[in-house]
């Protein structure tokens, strides 16, 4: 997680949820859900599943993210190559993580922050989240 002057951000709130892999979220016992801290250089891992798909959107992670004393970004984080990020309303490509695949799974890879390339969502303008910590996908 980097500010819009790109600084890492420390202890940030990640609370992440997805659906299963047939694209169902569990209501009832809540897996898939969960949440962590970025560490002082503002990285994060999180190990999962590639969610399933459901009617009407494209494969995504949602997130929420809040640094200490901020409000809360709301947002959701998607796969390239999916074929649906075409037709899903909601898709944001400035959301797309950058993925390798590795075995059988997925990989975001870390990348650097550009002031250039800030994404400002609507509901919120002081902090912006990148698909850039180490993680692993699948
Ligand atoms: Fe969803």
């Amino acid at each position: 997680m980097f500010g819009l002057a790109c600084q890492p951000l420390a202890n940030v709130l990640l609370d992440f949820w997805q659906a299963d892999n047939s694209g169902a979220y569990d209501n009832i016992t809540y897996n898939f859900r969960g949440h962590q801290y970025t560490n002082a250089q503002g990285a994060f891992k999180l190990t999962t599943i590639v969610p399933g798909l459901y009617p009407g959107r494209t494969r995504h992670l949602h997130v929420k993210a809040q640094a200490p004393g901020r409000p809360i970004l709301t947002t959701q984080l998607y796969f390239p190559g999916e074929p649906r990020n075409n037709t899903d309303t909601i898709f944001d490509p400035r959301l797309l993580m950058t993925v390798r695949t590795v075995g059988t799974g997925r990989r975001p890879r870390s990348t650097s922050c550009s002031t250039s390339r800030a994404y400002r969502p609507r509901t919120h303008r002081r902090v912006r989240l990148r698909a850039a910590a180490p993680g692993r996908l699948g």
